[in-house]
This record gives structure tokens, sequence and C-alpha cells, in this order.
């Protein structure tokens, strides 16, 4: 069954570069972004994990903890880590997962047989402090991901579980917002500031601070 919005996210026990891991417990009371790749030593994952990597600050200033996986072996995963901190310049510093019998990967539906054979697609997970799953990516494997993106998506989702707001196309931290429908223009003019009607569904506000 495939894992949908809302969800929580399954727990798992795993093998990785940092150890033997409980999900849940690993996670516990903050934002992941469980992220899967085809294979190690392979050119656009190495970049996608350097990529993970420079962005450890960005991640802890949101609470967030980044875990990667794919069905290699952990050594593989340890010699691999290696050339991703030449390339990328930052050394590995959060988990990969080794998921040689394929539990994560077939729990969250990582694999798809019609892309080409039974090595993870490139799929991201963001579960919240509660396990929630509150958005899912997939990419197809010669595609790699815009991690900057990822990073925009948690930006978003924690500025609307602050506020009754939602965030419109292309939206960036520090644009304005959406006052959600089941706010009146009245109350959004007491609680938000530059309230603009466009129309009765459609009020803009500034972004809310934290
Ligand atoms: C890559 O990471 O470069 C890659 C891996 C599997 C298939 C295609 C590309």
């Amino acid at each position: 069954m495939s894992i949908r919005l809302g969800d929580e996210a399954p727990n798992f026990t795993a093998e990785t570069t940092e150890g033997q891991i409980d999900f849940h417990d690993w996670k516990s009371g903050t934002w992941a972004v469980l992220f899967s790749h085809p294979a190690d030593f392979t050119p656009v994952c190495t970049t996608e994990l350097g990529r993970t990597a420079a962005l450890k600050g960005e991640f802890a200033k949101r609470n967030v903890k980044a875990i990667a996986v794919s069905v290699d072996p952990v050594e593989h995963h340890h010699d691999w880590s290696k050339d991703i901190a030449e390339v990328g310049g930052t050394p590995v510093n959060f988990p990969i997962i080794a998921d040689q019998d394929r539990k994560v990967s077939e729990l969250y539906g990582m694999i798809h047989p019609g892309e080409g054979d039974t090595s993870t697609v490139r799929a991201v997970f963001v579960i919240d402090p509660n396990n929630k799953v509150r958005t899912t990516l997939t990419y197809p494997k010669s595609v790699g991901r815009n991690f900057t993106e990822i990073v925009r998506i948690i930006d978003a989702l924690q500025l609307t579980d602050r506020a009754p707001v939602s965030t419109p196309v292309d939206w960036q931290p520090g644009n304005r917002v959406i006052v959600a429908p089941t706010m009146s223009t009245e109350d959004a003019k007491q609680r938000f500031q530059q309230v603009e009607e466009i129309k009765p569904y459609l009020r803009w506000a500034a972004e809310p601070s934290a």
C-alpha cells in the first residue's frame, strides 16, 4: 500500500553508517527527511548526498534530521562517503541506511519495478515531529532532486502549521501569504499585517513572524 499524506510514517529498525537505529527513536521530537537513492558510487547520487551534507546547518535551524537509504551494504556506504566528502566538500554528517534486504524500501514503496530494476527511485518523505508524513516527492533515477526546494517545503509547512495561512505559487520565505478560507477578512486584519482582499476567497497578508 502506498504511503499517503497524513499517514503515520512506518517505523523500522535498520543498520546505518551511524549504527543500528529505530527510526522513530532516532527522529524523536524532530522533523525528518527520509530519502532514497538508486545506488552508491553513482554520479547524481554523489551530488545529492553532498548537498544534503552541506545543508546540515539549514536543516538543524529548522529542527530537521536527514537520513538516506539505498539497497547497498554499509561497507559500500562508508567507502562511498569518502568520495561524497571529496566531491561535495562536506563530510557526510547524516546516516545512510544499508537496506540490503529491502525492508525499508518496500515499506515506503521506494522501489518502482517499471523504472528498470529493483534499486530504489529518488523518493523523499518529509515527516513531522509527530511522525506524520507531510510531503512525498518521487523523482526518476536520471533526475537529481532540488534540495533547496525540500528546505522551502519545510519552511512552508512550519509556517502554515503556526498560522492559519497557505503559501501561494512559487512562494519563498518572506513573501506574502494567503489567509486561510476559515478566517474572515475582518479577523485576518486583526491578526495579520497588510491584509488585502483581491477576491472573497483570495486575501493576501504579510508573512506572520515566527
Ligand atoms: C546516478 O546517481 O547518477 C544514477 C543512478 C542510477 C541511475 C541513473 C543515474
